[in-house]
């Protein structure tokens, strides 16, 4: 063997596991199992203590998540991972390690509508407030900051779709700043799109979608860049303070680069609680190992579709970055040059009754509120997950009455447009 790193593809079938040293199972086993046999007193003193690393209690820590942890730190390029039960308990765990109330947080506007409401409501809970910057002008999450600002916020390609996110500009904006970028690579997943190469702190991911990647199971995982200088800085407790919990203990000197993982885990996970079932990591890295040839073929067919869409007499527009005309195309070819994800949105000259009518007709495509499923699925957000706001607020949240969002899977192009076709011809 050489020094050489092994490529992506190895990587996302065996970074993380080898046989199972008890039994020689190839395959990642479930740990089933709530909790795990000490070896005597002193060994269960040194793991509570965090003196060594080991099992106590799945809440904490399970072998399975800790291949899948290991796995994504290996593909994202991170020191450090945490595996916890679904994209917005990643969300939630990270604030939890950046923030104390009175923070605030610096988040682009074009995120997973989920995500809008859980900083704009939920938050307020912890005394965490979110500013809200255009996504599109780094310049303005600059004028956002003030002297509480803990953490820039964004998706590397952000959900709905179509638009890319300049990486580089606000990690430069974080850096002057001295606050971590916090990337959500949800849509992108590594195989498109490793934020860490362009600057950014941590990644947090719902592995519910492309990762798991076949419509099964809810999952959430953080990364840690292992970039970023907690140590020594008062503004960050949970890493930079003695942890009364921990004797003292300073989480940014014991564990360096890894400092802040170790964080979302003692601190976060443990007294919060959003563990991830092992079952859900086994299927989430039996997902894993499939990544890039799905991500290639997600991204291969929604292009091929967008294309089709682009020149269909029923639509109006088309917003899909691969597409040559697409203003986020010249990102696109510079951040996600293997393609451009799967997830798109499209309008219909027609109208509101027009989305009703195509998602009541469509047969191959699954009309739900899901996208990374090796099925293609379909929403009309201002029927479904936008119903509740007047058309001005809908069309401001990208989710007028004619938009409709597609999440491509992996079944023949010439059948999803077929199916596409006679749906909007109904
Ligand atoms: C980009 C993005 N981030 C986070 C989430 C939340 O993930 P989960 O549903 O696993 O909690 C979603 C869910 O759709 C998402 O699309």
């Amino acid at each position: 063997m050489t020094d050489r790193l092994p490529g992506f593809n190895t990587l996302a079938i065996h970074a993380g596991a080898a046989p199972d040293a008890a039994t020689g199972a190839r395959a990642t086993p479930i740990y089933q199992t709530t909790s795990f046999v000490f070896d005597d007193v002193d060994h269960a003193a040194s793991l509570f203590g965090l003196q060594a690393f080991g099992n106590i209690y799945t809440r904490i820590t399970n072998p399975t998540n800790a291949v899948l942890e290991e796995r994504i730190a290996a593909l994202e390029g991170g020191t450090a991972a945490l595996a916890v039960a679904s994209g917005h308990a990643a969300e939630f765990l990270t604030m939890h390690a950046l923030m104390q109330p009175g923070d605030e947080f610096v988040a682009s506007n074009k995120l997973y509508g989920g995500s809008i409401n859980q900083f704009n409501h939920s938050y307020k809970n912890f005394g965490w407030s979110v500013a809200w910057a255009d996504n599109d002008d780094p310049a303005a999450f600059e004028a956002a900051i003030t002297p509480r600002t803990k953490a820039i916020f964004c998706e590397s390609i952000a959900n709905p779709g179509g638009v890319i996110t300049d990486l580089a500009a606000l990690s430069q904006i974080a850096k002057k700043h001295n606050i971590p970028l916090v990337v959500d690579n949800t849509m992108a997943t590594p195989y498109l799109i490793r934020p860490f190469e362009h600057g950014a702190d941590i990644v947090v991911h719902s592995a519910t979608k492309f990762l798991g990647g076949h419509g099964n199971s809810i999952g959430g995982l953080i990364v840690d860049g292992g970039t970023f200088q907690w140590a020594g800085d008062p503004r960050y407790p949970m890493m930079s303070e003695p942890r009364p919990e921990y004797s003292g203990m300073v989480l940014a000197e014991t564990f360096g680069n890894f400092g802040f993982a170790i964080a979302c885990r003692v601190l976060g996970l443990r007294d919060l609680g959003p563990a991830l079932s092992p079952f859900n990591a086994f299927l989430i890295l039996n997902g894993i190992e499939t990544l890039p040839l799905r991500m290639q073929r997600h991204s291969d067919n929604a292009l091929t579709v967008a294309k089709h869409l682009s020149q269909h007499p029923a639509v109006s527009w088309v917003s899909y970055p691969g597409l040559e005309t697409d203003r986020y195309h010249q990102l696109a070819k510079r951040y996600t040059p293997n393609g451009a994800g799967a997830v798109f949105t499209f309008g219909l000259e027609g109208g509101y009754e027009a989305g009703v009518n195509l998602v009541s007709n469509l047969q191959l495509f699954s009309h739900l509120a899901n996208i990374g499923d090796t099925r293609s699925l379909v929403i009309h957000p201002a029927s479904t997950t936008h119903r509740q706001l007047t058309d001005a607020q809908k069309t401001a949240a990208g989710a007028g009455p004619d938009v409709v969002r597609l999440s491509i899977g992996l079944e023949d192009p010439a059948d999803l447009i077929e199916d596409l076709d006679g749906a909007l011809s109904a």
